[in-house]
């Protein structure tokens, strides 16, 4: 695994995702800004066993659309936390005008503003590779869950074939992540930090799946939408849609995937 890091933080963050970024991201993924959408959160929310009435903390809300899909689907409690002063509005608008009674926080993920033992579940749905400091933010969410509290997330993650330095700064550096855990990388932290791990699978095929799906939406149907976003910036088009086809190539070739984890706190 590379252990190369690029000095990206949360203020890089912010620029994406209050931005023009961000919005392009909305119009090909939709509201919940992950891989797979309600289909994703469904899997991970049943690995979970979340159930009604419990407090789950979505750590990197972004628009608080897993907050809302999971008070609509399992009546739970759902408490958002993002670095992104845009977004936390976004949410709190968005969750009002849907009905969802919701709590939403203003950041970082390394620093999480709630008192030690809250929460049932730490949901986090492809938005860790933003974090630079994992360690710190599974044992934010450590101290945020009760003793037996469960938490839930997927991420992007280098896959099992592994990138060079140079793959995974050409990744790293468009996509504004400072690096890229692997499976057996988040699962070592999740064990440091007092988790016993329930599940942690690689989601490779799938994840290359979407990405095609994704280049199909820019390519044969949203095109103008996207343009119109960035300005219509025929050559900056361009050069993303590229980078979205090197990221195709490794996801396909096995360096680059997605991860899905489920661990008890003990
Ligand atoms: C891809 S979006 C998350 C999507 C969301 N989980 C969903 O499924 O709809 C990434 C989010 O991570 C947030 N983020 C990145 N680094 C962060 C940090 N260190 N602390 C808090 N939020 C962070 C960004 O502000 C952004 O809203």
């Amino acid at each position: 695994m590379t252990t190369k890091r690029l000095p990206t933080g949360l203020t890089e963050v912010q620029a994406v995702y209050s931005g023009p970024e961000g919005n392009l991201w909305e119009l090909i993924m939709g509201e919940q800004i992950h891989i797979g959408g309600f289909q994703q959160s469904m899997v991970l929310a049943e690995k979970a066993g979340i159930k009604a009435g419990e407090t789950v903390v979505d750590f990197c809300c972004c628009l608080g659309a897993g907050v809302r899909f999971l008070a609509k689907n399992f009546k739970t409690k759902g408490i958002g936390v993002d670095g992104t002063a845009h977004v936390i509005e976004e949410a709190k608008k968005r969750a009002t005008a849907e009905g969802v009674s919701a709590e939403f926080h203003l950041s970082d993920v390394t620093k999480v503003p709630l008192a030690d033992g809250i929460a049932d579940v730490v949901w986090g749905e492809d938005a860790w590779c933003y974090v630079d400091d994992k360690n710190k933010l599974i044992s934010e969410a450590a101290r945020v869950l009760k003793k037996g509290g469960r938490i839930a997330f997927s991420d992007w993650i280098e896959g099992p074939k592994g990138l060079s330095d140079a793959e995974a700064d050409r990744i790293n550096g468009f996509m504004k992540f400072p690096y890229m855990e692997c499976l057996d990388g988040y699962k070592k932290l999740l064990v440091a930090n007092g988790f016993k791990i329930i599940s942690a699978e690689d989601e490779g095929p799938h994840f290359a799946e979407c990405i095609q799906l994704y280049l199909d939406m820019l390519t044969k149907q949203l095109t103008y939408d996207a343009l119109k976003i960035i300005g219509d910036n025929m050559e900056m088009m361009g050069a993303m849609g590229g980078e979205m086809v090197n990221m195709l190539e490794m996801a396909k070739a096995g360096k680059f995937s997605r991860g899905r984890f489920v661990a008890v706190k003990e």
